[in-house]
This record gives structure tokens, C-alpha cells and sequence, in this order.
């Protein structure tokens, strides 16, 4: 029945639109996805450049990119800095966002070692 699987195909569409945007926020939940869009919302990549590897000009050489903080004192130094970075109160930047913030600075690659860059050898 052409009819019959045309609904079912219909059903499973209307299914998708429904249940396509819950779904996909859930999943977002804690995740380094979520972390990479909440990074670019707070602006942390204007001083710390969008993967996390830091500049001596904006964020006084400080790499967030697999960070060796623990997630306690990332997310205190984040709430209450003591240098020149601004601080991000709970108002503005939730605590699951910068939760997602840390697991996509945790995911990111590694570089190579320069002793791997051929041209650093020369
Ligand atoms: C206006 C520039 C600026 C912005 C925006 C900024 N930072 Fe920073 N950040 C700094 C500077 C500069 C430092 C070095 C210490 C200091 O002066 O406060 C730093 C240090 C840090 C440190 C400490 C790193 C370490 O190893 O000591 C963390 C963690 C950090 N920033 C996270 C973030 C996050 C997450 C965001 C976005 C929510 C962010 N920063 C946004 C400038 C910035």
C-alpha cells in the first residue's frame, strides 16, 4: 500500500521536526560542541584565539587549550580573575556553559612537538 508507507514516511518526518531540536539541545548538553559555540558567545577567543592557543598581546601568553588546570580552579579563575582578563560572573555565563567551555578546550588536539616540525630543525 503506496498510501500506507506514505504516512509512515510522513509520520517519521513530523517525528524529526518535533522532536529534532529537543533532541539535538539535550545532546548538546556538557559537550565540547556546546562549548565551542558558549567559547565564541562569551568572547573568550578574542583574547584567547578561537582554539585556545593564547597570544602574549591579548592574554599575556596563557594556552586554555588542553589546559593543565583542574576543572575547580579553571572555573574559579574564570568567576574571579586576578589579572586582566574580565571576570564572567554566573549572571552571564552558566556554570554547564563553562563546564561545555572546558570539555571542548580539553578536546582539542595536541600540537606536534617542535622536535616533529622538520623546519624547526633546521
Ligand atoms: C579581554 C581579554 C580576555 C577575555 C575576553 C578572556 N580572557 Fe581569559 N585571560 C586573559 C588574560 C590576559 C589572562 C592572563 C591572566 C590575567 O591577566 O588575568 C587570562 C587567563 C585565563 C585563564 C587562566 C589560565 C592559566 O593557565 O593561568 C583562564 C582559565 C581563562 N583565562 C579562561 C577564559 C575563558 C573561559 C574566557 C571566556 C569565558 C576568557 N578567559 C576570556 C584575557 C581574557
Amino acid at each position: 500500500m503506496a498510501n500506507g508507507r506514505a504516512y509512515v514516511v510522513l509520520a517519521a518526518f513530523a517525528a524529526g521536526i518535533v522532536l529534532g531540536p529537543g533532541a539535538a539541545l539535550a545532546a548538546l548538553a556538557a559537550s565540547a560542541d556546546n562549548g565551542k559555540v558558549a567559547f565564541v558567545k562569551h568572547g573568550c577567543w578574542q583574547c584567547h584565539g578561537f582554539a585556545g592557543q593564547g597570544s602574549v598581546a591579548t592574554s599575556a601568553g596563557r594556552v586554555l587549550y588542553d589546559t593543565k588546570l583542574p576543572f575547580d580552579v579553571f572555573k574559579a579563575y574564570v568567576r574571579d580573575p586576578s589579572g586582566a582578563m574580565p571576570p564572567y560572573h554566573v549572571e552571564i555565563l552558566s556554570d554547564s556553559d563553562l563546564a561545555d567551555i572546558y570539555a571542548y578546550l580539553e578536546s582539542l588536539p595536541q600540537p606536534k612537538p617542535a622536535s616533529e616540525i622538520p623546519l624547526l630543525k633546521q
